[in-house]
């Protein structure tokens, strides 16, 4: 669902600020390299990504991650990556990745790194949006993991890492705000942005943590705040910006249907939100759709969409010039 389904939202000046590379794998790849390196698929390729929930679909990032074991293939993922960013008419994006998914790569962060970059720059250099790259934990690693994956980010200051970032299951690694707090104030020292995935897998407790904890710049879902009135009161008067995934949401379990998604309960409580993919290729998901979807699901009209996707650009990690670039084009759209 892109530019010709809908040319309008095609058009629309946006960015992107929750989207994995973890989430970017078509099945005919993956069905691909697995027959390259001798790995069996735990399904047929036609029912490769239906996901019995977050867990299951946790330990097929493993699997998928672990078959690009090579340069190449980390670059032709990135360079896909950005290409699904011009299909969507996306001006900007924060690509999420987390190290330990990718097992070819355990112990060497700064090639993994440099994989990527090259294929973001290649598609910068061909005239595709600009990304930024949110280097992430797993909620199940310890609080030494989480600072040596800090320090190791301080040491190489890649300019393409923008942001510290923590995802996975919350709800098998229980409550661990405190166990990362310090790596969080680190990574802050050292000049990183913060996210940090929370109310999803949590409920609003995870998204208290965030704030309070881990100094979180931007929380990504956070959408199960609905449940704490307090809550939604605290981040509608301090305006910290939720990455909301609404179909990622359903695919995954977390709502029964986009209509009882509480993103419309909490865009009319004055939280700041954005609309994002999370996990595209797996999930059946693109940005227009997103848009598209709760254009018609909520009734926005045009001004509406417009305060969404002005979030998305002020929410973001881009450069200044970037983000008044976008926000020019979006007044004018
Ligand atoms: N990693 C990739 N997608 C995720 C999600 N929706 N929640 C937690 N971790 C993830
Ligand atoms: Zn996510």
């Amino acid at each position: 669902m892109t530019s010709t389904t809908h040319p309008r939202l095609h058009a629309l000046p946006k960015a992107e600020v929750h989207l994995h590379l973890e989430g970017c794998f078509e099945a005919a790849t993956i069905a691909q390299w697995a027959q390259a390196e001798g790995v069996a698929l735990p399904r047929p390729q036609e029912d490769l990504f239906r996901f019995a929930g977050l867990a299951d679909f946790l330990a097929f990032l493993d699997l998928a991650c672990g078959l690009a074991c090579t340069p190449q293939r980390l670059f032709d993922l990135s360079y896909g990556l950005s290409q699904r960013l011009a299909d969507n008419g996306t001006g900007y994006a924060d690509v999420i990745f987390n190290p330990t998914h990718w097992h070819a790569w355990q112990g060497r962060l700064a090639a993994m790194i440099d994989a990527m970059d090259a294929g973001f720059r290649a598609a910068e250099q061909d005239g595709l949006p600009q990304v930024g790259l949110c280097v992430s934990l797993l909620r199940t690693q310890t609080a030494a993991q989480a600072i040596e994956l800090v320090d190791t980010l301080r040491a190489l200051r890649h300019p393409r890492v923008r942001a510290l970032s923590v995802d996975g299951n919350e709800a098998t690694a229980g409550r661990t705000g405190p166990r990362f707090a310090d790596a969080f104030k680190r990574a802050a020292d050292a000049g990183l942005r913060r996210t940090v995935h929370a109310g999803e897998s949590s409920g609003p407790e995870g998204v208290w943590d965030a704030i309070n904890l881990l100094g979180a710049d931007r929380i990504d879902h956070g959408v199960r705040a609905v449940e704490d009135a307090v809550l939604v009161q605290v981040l509608a008067d301090c305006g910290i910006p939720l990455g909301i995934c609404p179909t990622s949401n359903v695919v995954l379990g977390v709502y029964p249907s986009i209509a009882a998604h509480p993103i419309e309960t909490l865009r009319a409580a004055g939280v700041r939100v954005s609309l994002n993919t999370d996990d595209p290729a797996l999930l059946g998901a693109s940005l227009v759709g997103e848009y598209a979807l709760c254009r018609e699901t909520f009734g926005w009209n045009d001004e509406d969409i417009r305060a969404v996707a002005r979030t998305s650009i002020e929410a973001s990690f881009a450069d200044a010039d970037t983000k008044a670039d976008l926000l020019r084009a979006l007044q004018a759209w």
